[in-house]
């Protein structure tokens, strides 16, 4: 039995209609670009993120670079956010025309450490990015603090966590404003790239809308310079249709991560993924830890199982951030993370057999 990663079949299966007859309507109406659907997106996603404002755009970097450079983050800047995430996150900051100046993890549930975040402060820095990794809210609370504290801006990087909770909070609605991911693999995924920021402020939504639009409200008028970067009508479509069933699909993570607790509990050697108390996590990804982690891997994989990990490598070891000038042992929580993380499979509509295949071949790897 081969058992993926993620399986997007399940879901398309539970929506494949809905989708075909509004691809057929947009497709008739020739609506393609900021088209109906991705008004009606933007409202519904802006009030499932319990905030007044959604700007669908492109993909998730370009949410979080559109949001950094609305709140006016540019060069000679610095940003703070963690060493552990996706690259995306950093090279949103840079490519803003901002210096990335990472910070390292909480042992335990791998969140930014806003201990951490005071002490890299300086007077250059414009802002922190603070971001909802595997599917829970980064510690916002304490992020606010630090941020009204010293006048900075605040991003949340909510791409791994639609529908997580922080304190009953919505993922989506911390900071100035979040941006978020529609890549297939996300809990709510497109059928191609797709982002959106979310936000209370009304003039980060306008400023946002412009950039989005090579800087444009009134069609060839261009006040300033911006991009082209918009959700397509057809990928707000799939988005609709997806937002409709997001919380059966996060419950259904929310049951396969207890399954895998329940399960490999009591493994000696594997350390599980643990929750902050303050969290309602969509388990994105269901991550174990575990020493000697490539063996373990690769026996995963000879079982056909599509293990995998994230992320393997650090910001500040990879090539591109090299000018960083950070070395192995700037951050160890990060990179020993690195070292043993294994993203088993989760998906809504995972099997019960599938896990407990899952479970008996890490059982016998360890
Ligand atoms: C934490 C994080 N930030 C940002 C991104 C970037 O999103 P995208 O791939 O849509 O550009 C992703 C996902 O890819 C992500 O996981």
């Amino acid at each position: 039995m081969s058992i993926p990663l993620v399986d997007l079949q399940i879901q398309h299966r539970q929506i494949e209609l809905e989708v075909k007859e509004a691809f057929e309507r947009i497709m008739t109406s020739g609506a393609f670009v900021l088209g109906p659907d991705v008004v009606e997106f933007e409202k519904r996603f802006a009030a499932y993120c319990g905030v007044p404002h959604c700007v669908g755009v492109a993909n998730g970097t370009d949410a979080l670079e559109l949001a950094l450079r609305a709140l006016g983050v540019g060069p000679g800047d610095e940003v703070v956010l963690p060493a552990n995430t996706f690259i995306a996150t950093a090279l949103a900051v840079a490519r803003a025309g901002a210096s990335p100046v990472l910070v390292d993890a909480r042992d335990g549930d791998l969140l930014i450490d806003p201990e951490a975040v005071g002490p890299a402060v300086t007077s250059r820095t414009r802002a922190i990015v603070g971001v909802d990794l595997f599917g829970q809210v980064a510690p916002f609370e304490a992020l606010e603090q630090i941020a009204a504290d010293r006048g900075l801006a605040l991003v949340e990087d909510a791409a791994q966590s639609q529908g997580a909770r922080r304190y009953g909070r919505p993922a989506g609605s911390f900071g100035d404003a979040a941006g978020t991911s529609f890549y297939p693999g996300k809990n709510l995924g497109a059928y191609g790239d797709g982002g959106a920021v979310t936000t209370s402020r009304e003039d980060l939504a306008e400023r946002i809308r412009r950039l989005r639009n090579y800087g444009s409200e009134i069609k060839y008028h261009h006040p300033e310079a911006g991009f082209n970067s918009r959700l397509d009508t057809l990928q707000a479509a799939v988005l609709l249709a997806k937002l409709a069933r997001l919380d059966d699909w996060n419950a259904e993570r929310r049951d396969a991560a207890a399954r895998y607790h329940e399960r490999l509990r009591d493994l000696d050697g594997l350390r599980l993924p643990t929750t902050d108390a303050a969290n309602e996590p969509v388990w994105h990804i269901y991550q174990v830890r575990v020493s000697g982690r490539d063996e373990v891997l690769a026996k995963l994989h000879d079982a056909g199982i599509g293990a995998g990990i994230h992320y393997p490598v650090p910001i500040h070891l990879q090539g591109a951030f090299e000018n960083l000038g950070k070395t192995a042992g700037a951050f160890p929580v990060a990179e020993a993370a690195a070292q043993e993380m294994i993203s088993l499979p989760i998906f809504p509509g995972i099997t019960e057999a599938q896990q407990e295949r899952v479970a008996s071949v890490l059982r016998a790897a360890l």
